[in-house]
């Protein structure tokens, strides 16, 4: 049994450069909540000229309906985020840094430091409300700015929030750098060092055609838990050369055919990604949308 986090509506719709309107993401996150998956990653609460395409995050999570047995979180970058995060009622937040000290000036304007300091006051914070925290480390197998990332600095912020309360940690591949033996290996260290109550979850983007190869490595390596995006939705705007995340549905789809127990249904998914077109105003990166799951069959050719 995986666990698949849906991030397409936070990671995917913050990207998008045309609004997509409120009713439209809280019906998105609707269609979801009835898909199987263990949590969905509905907005993000953060400054509104840093990610305009998320500005309604509070009037998103006032209307979604809430499914018994989905957590419903949010992506939040700092102290005020957290605030806004815990009065719309998150069942969970996700906290983020870079382990690149440029990619995190760039994202969220602060340094490494700045930012730890925010994420340690914030599990202070989020422990005393009660409500759990993942921390998400961007950049953790490169940077778009400064190349490799060294797996001690990742080992080190990992081992650093684990130990202030974080319930789990998440290795994201922001720009699609990671390879499949340094994915194995970053897990196989991180799950040696990090308790085995906090669990790791991959956050992978598809930016150079590897993340379900770095998927089926984790998997390997024992990871249990992705994320991924509907349609292949997604990317950073404050990352160089961006681009969509694993798809959730290739990744189900992957999992399927190997009889790994995802709790994800195929076909409602398979709807609402034939929707994204309309709903983004463009054609979406998913493979299995053009295609079909593998064993779609076609009419033989006439004689
Ligand atoms: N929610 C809403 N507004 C916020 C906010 C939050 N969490 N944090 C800051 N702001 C507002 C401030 O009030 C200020 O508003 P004003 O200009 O009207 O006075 C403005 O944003 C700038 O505030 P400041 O503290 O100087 O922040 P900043 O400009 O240094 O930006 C972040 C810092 C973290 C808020 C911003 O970079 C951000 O939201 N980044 C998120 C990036 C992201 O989500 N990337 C993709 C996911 S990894
Ligand atoms: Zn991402």
């Amino acid at each position: 049994m995986i666990e698949i986090n849906e991030v397409g509506p936070r990671d995917g719709l913050q990207i998008e450069p045309a609004f997509v309107a409120t009713d439209d993401k809280v019906a998105l996150v609707d269609a979801l909540s009835d898909c199987g998956f263990a949590r969905i990653e509905v907005t993000s609460f953060t400054s509104a000229r840093a990610i305009p395409a998320l500005a309604d995050a509070e009037a998103v999570m006032q209307r979604i309906r809430r499914r018994p047995g989905v957590v419903y979180t949010c992506l939040v970058p700092n102290l005020r985020g957290m605030e806004r995060a815990l009065d719309s009622g998150a069942d969970e937040l996700n906290l983020v840094m870079s382990a690149s000290e440029t990619h995190n000036q760039a994202n969220l304007r602060m340094t490494r430091e700045q930012s730890t300091a925010q994420l340690l006051a914030m599990l202070e914070r989020a422990g005393q409300a009660g409500v759990p925290c993942n921390v998400s480390l961007s950049t953790a197998f490169g940077c778009p700015f400064e190349g490799d990332i060294a797996p001690s600095e990742v080992e080190r912020l990992a081992r650093l929030f684990a130990g202030a309360g974080a319930a789990g940690i998440t290795l994201c591949d922001t720009t699609g750098m990671a390879y499949p033996t340094q994915v194995a290996d970053l897990a196989a260290s991180l799950a040696a060092l990090l308790p085995a109550s906090i669990p790791l979850t991959l956050h992978l983007h598809n930016t150079r055609g590897m993340a379900l190869a770095n998927a089926l490595a984790a998997w390997q390596a024992g990871m249990r838990r992705f994320d991924g995006a509907v349609g292949g939705l997604g990317g950073c705007p404050y990352a160089p050369g961006a681009s969509g995340n694993a798809s959730t549905e290739e990744l189900v789809h992957m999992f399927d055919c190997m009889g790994v127990d995802t709790g994800v249904s195929l076909a409602p998914l398979m709807e609402v990604v034939a929707a994204l077109p309309r709903l983004v105003a463009r054609e979406v990166p998913s493979q299995l949308l053009a295609a079909g799951p593998r064993l779609r069959t076609h009419p033989a050719p006439g004689r």
